[in-house]
């Protein structure tokens, strides 16, 4: 049964959070830590959903999970890992894509791998054929099972160059965790280049990986026979930080944002800048706030890091309701990410989509049927909706908007915010929000 939100809308969130570990980083390392034998310790690292799911499936494979929640430290100790029954790893399937980053260490460390079909947001496709061409290339293969894939490399893994179509986080993430250990040297272009995924580099360079990475999309990996386990502290989770920063800005607001980092965050800023919110940073965080008046309509695109990135998108367009004027939202990273401007628009917002690019990057997007530039209208007065999450990110949106609506609004699945957001009724509480659980 999933449970209901019940929101007296309408009240400023004021008061100060603390952001713990990127949800985009601590599941990778997590999976990183599989490529030794001993124990590595992972720091700041938050109570979520998709740390409860990676661990849930390190554990199947017989590696020893220690996770206080309190101190948010993890211990993982993988020893020898063993293959796990598949109709067990399967019963994850839905919950997590994080399963096929298995692959490449479970592969150098077991000779083999089991992947289940894949879950995570619903947002477009998000298909795996770049993640099983990188396999490929290495010298993996699959075969189907009832379940899954079952993956081996009966001649070993060997490195080589590595171009991906699109720089993707996940292919970008899977490239690494497999040719840290594969045979001689890979060379990656057109990789993605997330501070999560520098993050993820820094954990491998600390268990003896050697990389390096140019400023032109290229990273180069020499393969090393062994690697040991790494004491790591997750860095910040900066999609979180600029959710509640985003939630400042739509209810007029003022929140610290303890833990959020400003070099992660520079696009975001001036964007938030350019739409009129109010900021501070400070050596322990940053303060976002509505600081009176208007807000300004603005032209954003999403993109690959440094461009600005799509999962600060959603709860931003519940921010740009409340500007003066007509702003355009061009998503480029995903095909079908305003899904959840139905929900607004049911709520008052005025919203209107369409498949053309409107924006200046070219998109691969253009010239099919994804709904993926949004117009905005505003400013509107929200007004209170029964509203059922769609996903991780659309759902926080949805919860900003019940939040900065007159009137009582309910939100149900709020499970899914789970996900990646952190004790998020408890925050929410101490911001001052009118909630109810039910
Ligand atoms: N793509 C393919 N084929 C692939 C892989 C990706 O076509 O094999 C496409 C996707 O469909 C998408 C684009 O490439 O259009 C980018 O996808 P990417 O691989 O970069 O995304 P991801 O690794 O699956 C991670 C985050 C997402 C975040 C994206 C982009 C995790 C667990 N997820 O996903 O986070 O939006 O990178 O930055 O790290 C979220 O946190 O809510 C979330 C969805």
């Amino acid at each position: 049964m999933t449970s209901v939100l019940e929101v007296r809308g309408g009240k400023p969130l004021k008061g100060e959070i603390f952001v713990r570990g990127a949800k985009n980083l601590v599941p990778k390392a997590m999976v990183a830590a599989l490529l030794a034998e001993e124990t590595s310790t992972l720091r700041n690292v938050p109570a979520i959903r998709d740390v409860e799911v990676v661990s849930e499936l390190l554990k199947m494979h017989g590696v020893d999970v220690d996770y206080s929640q309190e101190e948010g430290e993890l211990k993982i100790t993988p020893g020898s890992p063993e293959l796990p029954d598949p109709v067990q790893v399967d019963a994850l399937a839905g919950s997590s894509r994080i399963p096929i980053l298995f692959c490449g260490p479970l592969l150098h460390r077991l000779g083999e791998a089991f992947v289940p079909d894949l879950g995570g947001c619903h947002i477009g496709d998000r298909p795996v054929d770049f993640h099983l061409k990188v396999l490929e290339d290495f010298g993996a293969v699959r075969t189907s099972t009832p379940y899954g894939m079952h993956i081996t490399a009966p001649r070993g893994l060997k490195g080589r160059p590595v171009r991906l179509p699109y720089p993707s986080v996940g292919a970008t993430e899977q490239t690494l965790l497999t040719a840290v250990m594969a045979r001689g040297i890979t060379e990656l272009s057109n990789a993605a280049m997330e501070p999560e995924i520098l993050d993820l580099i820094a954990v491998l360079q600390k268990m003896g990986a050697i990389i390096s990475v140019e400023m032109d999309r290229t990273i180069r990996i020499e393969g090393v026979d062994k690697l040991h386990a790494y004491n790591h502290t997750a860095m910040p989770d900066r999609i979180e930080a600029g959710s509640w920063a985003s939630a400042a800005l739509a209810t007029k607001g003022d929140i610290f944002v303890k833990g959020a980092e400003q070099k992660d965050m520079t696009t975001y800023l001036n964007h938030y800048r350019k739409i009129g919110g109010a900021f501070d940073v400070r050596d322990d965080g940053i303060r976002f706030w509505h600081p009176g008046g208007e807000l300004t309509a603005a032209v954003l695109e999403t993109d690959v890091h440094p461009g600005l990135m799509t999962d600060w998108q959603q709860p931003l367009v519940v921010a740009l309701t409340q500007a003066t004027g007509l702003s355009i939202v061009h998503e480029t990273v995903y095909d079908n990410r305003f899904g959840f401007t139905d929900a607004l628009r049911g709520m008052g917002a005025n919203i209107q989509v369409y498949r053309e690019c409107l924006g200046g990057l070219s998109c691969r997007f253009g010239r099919q049927n994804f709904y993926h530039s949004a117009v905005i209208q505003g400013p509107v007065k929200l007004k209170a909706a029964d509203i059922d999450v769609p996903d991780l990110r659309g759902g926080f949106s949805h919860l900003i908007a019940a939040l900065a609506a007159e009137g009582t609004s309910h939100v149900s699945g709020i499970e899914l915010i789970n996900r990646g957001y952190e004790h998020f009724m408890t925050k929410l509480e101490k911001l001052g929000a009118d909630v109810t659980l039910s």
